[in-house]
């Protein structure tokens, strides 16, 4: 049986690799650190983007027992950075190209079971070699380097499972079938008689819903077996709002068979999860498990302040958890390139779409450079074929140009290797000739007076719809930060609800998704020069920007009451002293609005003017209050107060004061147990808030934050708030016990938090 031991803990580093450091008995100077890690520290804004682009090395001391001897030994990376070459007691065993996908090295013969610590060396060039992609022209992310996921060693018996491919079929139907791929490998010169069980589990339930047994010739050397279960039946759909999943367990044994399956001798097993479900972008537009859905999200960036791509499982959950849960979007796009399996995994278990691609962005290399954007999309779709939230894979280089021989190449590898989902390929150049199933497009068209979305036959160039999804919009065209000034931010919020809407009224779109979720750390040469794209719909420390409740408030509001208005509530924020139109995001039926002593207004939704979307926002204006009512520049300024009604009753109420006063610090923290195996962390959100609980968008106040115990603070110690608000995030150290944390501001006060490692 297949063993797998975690090598997370205990790495040994140095940030500038030396020629011949691989070669070394000892690493003695090298400083210890655990996986995830970057190889770079970096500040929150205006630094070096070389800083990380290094060439380092990290050392792995390893024993080497007796139940290494006589088996298949791997070393399994996630991912690192970008170019890889691995080294085990000096010798060079193998490497890998490509910083998103994982990877195995065979080490079996480069051990040595004298010596009492053998050493796995990485040399992890993180610099951006033009042989790779993304690199060789100018991109507009940063690519972080280091061991940033997570590693483990594999051992193996000399007939094991490399992986498996579950496909479902027949899944609308009571019965379905189910059919499982196994790619083996045997290693020995003589076929082995074989016995397969495959099991399926509900997860919930952990109940076993269907089991079955094969016999099977596994021939020496790599080959792909495939066993079908038919007529299965107890079995629940997944889809976004009930996302049941099931675990599918293979186990293979030969001579003899092994007390799993019971009997005895030798067996391997793999598992992984899966979802029933169908999904189907058409020219009428994406349908799950037959049914129409409207696609409404946001792309992903995977990246964090300080740390870059190096956070830990709890954190990748935590993104997922906050577009599904928070923003209630429906799909996400891994921009620009293959995610963490955390964030994957979660997103099968909330029930969030993803639209995964290759890594890349609009520059498109020499043959080299091809080779390894083809093995991506190998390595993409091997590692995620199983997924259910994955619907779609992105298989052209974000925005590059037409190259249609390579393109096609792309498409073939994916359809090869997966017939149950369509390509896409992410372009912003009209009339791109379409060899994918989907035509995936960046739709930068909206300019604020303007059409929000073009015509999909107006981009294609095409006399016939084919299936089409716009994949990007707004982001360059209107960056905004969070504390940017208020009527900016009332229009950052208006281009995403206008182009929301025009996808809702349009059967021909399959959905949009919107750039971007989270802001980003970038290169010099984009974002507003401190090396940060403020495109987010929140920013780095997913701290909400106004224009993250346009998809808020379009969940249903038996989930969840939304009322947000999109103002600082001042006189003196906007040109020419006005606080209108007050646009109101929120999904109740209508919003009772008094300004001071005046009289309640009651307005509704502004269904007349976007007819799309499910929840159109509330508007206050000159048709709702008069002039006289509102009052003008020079004249008193009074208290504003919002309900929020459903059903005919009051679900939500918001009060803005007048005289705004720094009154609570508020300290959040996501998470107050943790993890002390292996690195964990989580998030601190700090917010200074007026007596109405409303954000102090301006205030520049100190926070000092310390730390008593074993948790390590990620980034400075001591921080300004920005636009009221700042995030932090900490760090466990593999050691348990109890951290106190305390967030300190010389003016509002304190915030203590206790913290378990376990
Ligand atoms: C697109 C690109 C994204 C991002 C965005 C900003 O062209 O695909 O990565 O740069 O522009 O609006």
């Amino acid at each position: 049986m297949r063993k797998v031991i975690s090598i997370n803990n205990g790495w040994l580093f140095c940030y500038q690799y030396v020629p011949g450091m691989e070669k070394k008995n000892d690493f003695e100077e090298f400083e210890e650190v655990n996986l995830p890690h970057t190889n770079k520290e970096l500040p929150y804004n205006y630094f070096d983007e070389e800083d990380y682009q290094k060439i380092s090395c990290y050392a792995y001391p390893l024993e080497v027992t007796e139940e290494y001897r006589n088996r298949k030994v791997f070393v399994h990376f996630e991912a690192v950075m970008a170019y890889a070459k691995v080294y085990v007691n000096g010798i060079y065993a193998g490497e890998h190209k490509g910083g998103y996908t994982p990877f195995d090295i065979d080490i079996a013969d480069k051990l040595d079971f004298a010596k009492k610590r053998n050493y796995i060396c990485v040399v992890a060039d993180a610099t951006e070699r033009d042989d790779i992609p993304p690199f060789g022209g100018e991109i507009d992310y940063l690519t972080y380097g280091g061991i940033y996921r997570e590693a483990s060693i594999v051992l193996y018996d000399d007939v094991y499972i490399q992986n498996m491919k579950v496909e479902t079929y027949k899944v609308l139907e009571d019965k379905k079938d189910v059919c499982v791929k196994l790619y083996v490998k045997n290693d020995c010169d003589e076929t082995k008689k074989a016995k397969v069980a495959v099991k399926l589990i509900e997860e919930s339930s952990e109940s076993l819903i269907y089991e079955k047994s094969f016999e099977c010739n596994v021939k020496p050397g790599e080959g792909m077996y495939e066993f079908n279960a038919e007529g299965i039946s107890g079995i629940r759909l997944w889809d976004i709002d009930n996302p049941n999943l099931y675990e599918v367990e293979a186990y293979l044994s030969w001579d003899g068979s092994c007390s799993l399956c019971k009997g005895d001798g030798s067996c391997d097993c793999f598992k992984d999860r899966i979802g029933f479900r169908t999904c189907e972008f058409t020219t009428m537009g994406f349908f799950l498990n037959g049914k129409k859905l409207k696609l409404m999200g946001l792309n992903r960036h995977q990246s964090y302040p300080y740390v870059g791509y190096a956070m830990p499982k709890r954190v990748q959950e935590k993104d997922a958890d906050i577009l599904k849960n928070d923003l209630h979007v429906n799909i996400v796009r891994t921009s620009h390139y293959p995610q963490s399996r955390h964030f994957l995994n979660k997103c099968d278990e909330i029930g969030l779409l993803v639209l995964e691609e290759i890594p890349g962005w609009q520059y498109i290399g020499g043959a080299a450079w091809k080779e390894v954007a083809k093995q991506n999309v190998r390595e993409m779709v091997e590692r995620d074929w199983n997924h259910p939230g994955i619907i779609l894979w992105g298989v052209r280089i974000n925005e590059s140009a037409d190259d249609d021989e390579f393109y096609t190449e792309t498409n073939k590898i994916a359809h090869m290797l997966d017939i149950t989902r369509q390509t896409g390929g992410i372009r912003c150049r009209k009339r791109s000739k379409l060899l994918e199933d989907v035509y995936t497009f960046n739709d930068f068209v909206h300019e604020g007076v303007n059409g929000p979305l073009r015509d999909q036959q107006e981009v294609t160039g095409l006399d016939h719809k084919v299936p089409y999804m716009v994949t990007e919009n707004n982001g360059h065209m209107f960056p905004t930060k969070r504390f940017d000034q208020e009527e900016r931010q009332v229009e950052h919020s208006l281009r995403h609800l206008r182009v929301q809407d025009a996808s809702f009224r349009d059967d021909s779109i399959s959905g949009t998704i919107d750039w971007c979720a989270f802001d980003y750390n970038t290169h010099k040469d984009f974002g507003s020069g401190d090396r940060i794209c403020y495109h987010g719909v929140m920013d780095m420390f997913r701290i909400h920007k106004f224009a993250s409740y346009v998809f808020k408030s379009q969940v249903s509001p038996e989930k969840e009451t939304v009322l947000e208005p999109v103002t600082f509530w001042t006189r003196g924020d906007r040109n020419i002293g006005d606080f209108m139109p007050l646009v109101i995001f929120t999904n109740c039926d209508y919003v009772e609005f008094k300004y001071g002593d005046n009289e309640v207004k009651k307005i509704y939704p502004r269904r007349e003017e976007y007819k799309g979307i499910p929840n159109p926002p509330v508007v206050i204006d000159y048709s709702v209050i008069s002039r006289e009512e509102a009052g003008e520049w020079g004249e008193l300024w009074e208290n504003a107060y919002f309900a929020g009604y459903h059903n005919g009753k009051m679900v939500i109420e918001r009060k803005m004061s007048k005289n705004p006063l720094p009154t609570e610090l508020k300290v959040e923290v996501d998470d107050n147990m943790l993890t002390a195996s292996e690195k964990d962390a989580t998030r601190f959100t700090v917010k200074v808030l007026d007596q109405c609980g409303n954000i102090m968008p301006f205030i520049d106040e100190i926070i000092k934050i310390k730390i008593e115990g074993p948790l390590k603070l990620q980034g400075p110690d001591e921080v300004v708030v920005k636009g009221g608000a700042i995030g932090f995030w900490v760090e466990t150290l593999n050691k348990v016990g109890t951290a106190k944390v305390t967030v300190d501001s010389a003016r509002i006060g304190q915030s203590v938090h206790t913290i378990t490692i376990q």
